[in-house]
């Protein structure tokens, strides 16, 4: 029989002489949500895994130039900061390459930059070997927001379930979402919810905050389906029609009503493609922060 135990998974048996002894079997995972980076009041030194999640775009774009081939992502706050760090990375460069400058200010590229913020930049003919260096307004302030967590993830729909698989086992998980210029997003809580409803399936969990019970009742209700919940349907092979309904709701969301109003239409649909992708950045590095490409087992 299985028992819950100061948050713990505990065991109970009884020996020969029928005395009942108890055996951790496995640490159960406790899943803190920040619905914003100014919201954070969990102390990240003390996450195992930060789940940094901007789902239009950063995080989107992240996940895609891994796929396409890229070495390595810089992630910077400012624009000022991540042209010093090009200029720095092109002279200590024996060939004197020099990185892609990506990103976006007000979701239109940056004057200068190489690239935007739009994930059909990120084509492998552009982009496979290089080195970027990204500053986004919010996906890279909510990286070094959650900078001191031991390990760090960028997490999109595109890589969702490769996500989950890389939380097993994990202790305490802290999905991290960066919102849109200081306000909640409902694209960033929604895979925040999915994220946890995965992992509330897959393994032992405790929510150990309203932001997560919130997040994942969001998901749920958004996504209505005939099995216990949105993750199961995913799992019998109902992505084409989710990620049709998920595209759908992020019309009406801040993050994407901001990017149709510009024109990146186009942008919610790809970002809404669940588990279409298997690649993750994970945090390779600190002062200055990179990403590389998380090895698959
Ligand atoms: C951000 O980090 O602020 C976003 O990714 C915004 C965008 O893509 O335009």
């Amino acid at each position: 029989m299985i028992a819950d135990f100061h948050g713990g998974c505990v065991r109970n048996t009884a020996n020969t002489d029928g005395e009942i002894t108890f055996q951790v079997v496995g640490q159960r995972m406790r899943i803190v949500t920040s619905l914003l980076p100014e919201l954070m009041v969990a102390k990240s030194d003390e996450t195992d895994i930060a789940v940094v999640v901007d789902v239009l775009r950063a995080t989107s774009v992240m996940t895609t130039a891994f796929a396409s081939g890229v070495k390595q992502i810089f992630t910077c706050c400012r624009v000022s900061e991540a042209v010093s760090l090009a200029n720095q990375i092109e002279n200590n460069d024996q060939e004197n390459q020099r990185p892609l400058l990506c990103g976006e200010r007000s979701c239109k590229p940056i004057s200068g930059f190489d690239h935007g913020n739009s994930p059909s930049e990120y084509t492998s003919d552009r982009i496979r070997g290089q080195t970027l260096i990204m500053t986004t307004t919010n996906g890279t302030k909510a990286i070094e927001a959650a900078s001191a967590a031991k390990r760090l993830i960028a997490a999109s729909f595109l890589n969702l379930p490769r996500v989950v698989e890389v939380l097993h086992g994990a202790g305490t998980v802290h999905l991290v979402c960066s919102g849109t210029d200081g306000r909640v997003t409902a694209e960033d809580v929604l895979l925040a919810g999915a994220i946890i409803d995965a992992c509330t399936v897959e393994y032992q969990v405790v929510l150990e905050d309203d932001e997560s019970r919130m997040a994942q009742s969001f998901w749920s209700s958004c996504l209505p389906v005939s099995e216990r919940s949105p993750w199961i349907s995913l799992k019998n092979g109902n992505e084409k029609q989710l990620s049709q309904l998920l595209a759908k709701s992020f019309g009406h969301t801040l993050g994407g009503a901001n990017l149709r109003r510009l024109g990146f239409e186009q942008d919610l649909q790809r970002c809404a493609q669940i588990g279409t992708q298997s690649a993750i950045g994970e945090r390779s590095q600190q002062n200055p922060t990179a990403f590389g490409l998380l090895a698959s087992k």
